[in-house]
């Protein structure tokens, strides 16, 4: 645990002592998409045997796999601007008709290429879109692919200033309404891991229109109160407030950043080190050792993690002291600015309407439980847990019972759940 600490104080001191990233602020043209990936496979040279995914981004990965892909820019209703890869057949499909649209949004620290970053049969974003459906990769603001504004820069202190709050009352609205509108589809399905599932149980619930446009929301791993966290990463939680400002500053944390490629390239490509970078990405990103292939750990650690707001690491800790799902908590004063009262408002997973099927498993870190969630959950709800591993993101090798109905359980296992939740 310690070790994670350190691991993650000094990953983060590198960062910010190393001015390399500064240079990498992305492209500032904007365009309107879609910008499609044609001809031929790119042919980079490959350092010392490197798998060339490491240096690429979220489309050329797809693209090196053959399938088709397109990526697009969405504007926030606070200007951010958000990037969104999408898959809209799968390999060698012709277009035919519309496809179901699907919306799947990474976890924290993490990023689109999360759902790509295996090969085909074992990523759920190929294998979606193999399945028939039209496949769209979401990326939060601040990671790698999602840090750019129209009119802040990522250098300034304002531009960080967001939690998972923002990525859900702003970013999640602006990518299903564009996605909507490109598809000209009336509801889209959405798939979250971890945060992702944070973000769906906030907008959700407090967003009744929004709600209206998803037909299903499926969960991985979901996360709507850290209660029960056994996560390394709610270690940081033990550092009050001020402390964890003064460590990482005010901008972002763990950027996806040279740094971090040089330690992939150099560290993760050796066979000896590969274990212990998987670990790493394990327990940065919260991911099973089972269900990594460890030839690929370089391109892992360089796509993830990719970044976030250091006020986003903050507003987990203050779940995790806190133990509910609520909005960012400024201080009294500072409440009373942002939201017209002395406490952050709660969020009441109760009151979201949006049929839900859950995936949990074992040996996931973060995730609620099972019975916390189908005591709390109004809308119709199924349940899949998987015993053996957890491998939500990749399919597992793990063994899963079948989506059925989530039992109510029994009535003092509900009651132990309110106790918690109140
Ligand atoms: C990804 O790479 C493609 C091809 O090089 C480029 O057109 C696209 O703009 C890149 N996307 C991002 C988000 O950098
Ligand atoms: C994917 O394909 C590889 C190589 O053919 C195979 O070894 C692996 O078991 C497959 N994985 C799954 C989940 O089917
Ligand atoms: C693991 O990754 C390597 C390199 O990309 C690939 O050749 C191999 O098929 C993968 N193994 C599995 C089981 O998917
Ligand atoms: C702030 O809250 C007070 C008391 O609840 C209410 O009277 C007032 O209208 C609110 N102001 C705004 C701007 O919402
Ligand atoms: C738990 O709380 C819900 C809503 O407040 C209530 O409907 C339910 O009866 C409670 N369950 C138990 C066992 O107390």
């Amino acid at each position: 645990m310690l070790w994670t600490a350190l691991c993650v104080l000094v990953l983060s001191e590198e960062v910010r002592s190393d001015s390399v990233f500064k240079a990498k602020v992305p492209r500032p043209d904007l365009y309107d998409g879609p910008a499609v990936l044609q001809g031929q496979h790119h042919t980079r040279p490959l350092k010392g045997g490197l798998d060339p995914e490491v240096n690429m981004n979220i489309s050329e990965i797809i693209h090196r796999w053959g399938y088709p892909v397109e990526e697009y820019d969405v504007v926030t209703e606070d200007g951010y601007i958000l990037s969104l890869n999408r898959m809209p057949r799968g390999l060698g499909q012709e277009a035919s008709g519309p496809r179901p649209a699907v919306l799947l949004q990474h976890g924290l620290l993490a990023a689109g290429s999360n759902w790509i970053t295996n090969p085909p049969n074992s990523s759920l974003g190929y294998v979606l879109a193999d399945a028939g459906y039209d496949v769209w990769l979401g990326n939060s603001r601040g990671n790698t692919w999602s840090r750019r504004h129209v009119s802040l820069d990522p250098e300034e202190d304002d531009f960080w200033k967001f939690s998972y709050d923002e990525m859900a009352q702003k970013d999640l609205p602006a990518m299903v309404d564009y996605i909507l509108k490109v598809t000209g589809q009336e509801k889209i399905s959405y798939i979250g891991h971890s945060q992702g599932t944070t973000i769906a149980f906030i907008a959700f619930s407090s967003m009744p229109e929004l709600a209206s446009k998803i037909k299903l929301f499926v969960g991985l791993a979901p996360v709507a109160t850290m209660k029960f966290s056994r996560s390394p990463m709610t270690k940081l939680a033990v550092l009050p407030d001020f402390l964890v400002w003064d460590l990482f500053g005010r901008q972002n944390f763990l950027p996806q950043s040279d740094m971090i490629k040089w330690f992939a390239e150099n560290f993760c490509s050796k066979a000896v080190l590969r274990e212990l970078c998987g670990n790493i990405f394990f327990l940065l990103c919260g991911f099973d050792e089972q269900n990594l292939n460890m030839t690929r750990t370089p391109v892992y650690t360089t796509h993830c993690p990719a970044g976030t707001s250091v006020q986003n690491m903050v507003h987990w800790s203050q779940a995790v002291h806190g133990g509910r799902l609520m909005g960012y908590d400024y201080g009294k004063r500072g409440n009373m600015v942002h939201y017209n009262q002395s406490t952050p408002p709660l969020y009441n997973v109760m009151d979201m309407k949006v049929p839900t099927a859950l995936f949990t498993g074992d040996t996931i870190h973060w995730q609620t439980p099972r019975t916390w969630l189908s005591c709390s959950l109004r809308s119709p709800t199924w349940c899949s847990t998987s015993t053996s591993s957890t491998g939500s993101i990749w399919i597992s090798s793990g063994v899963w019972t079948p989506l059925t109905p989530c039992s109510k359980t029994s009535s003092s296992s509900c009651s132990a759940t309110n106790e918690t939740r109140d």
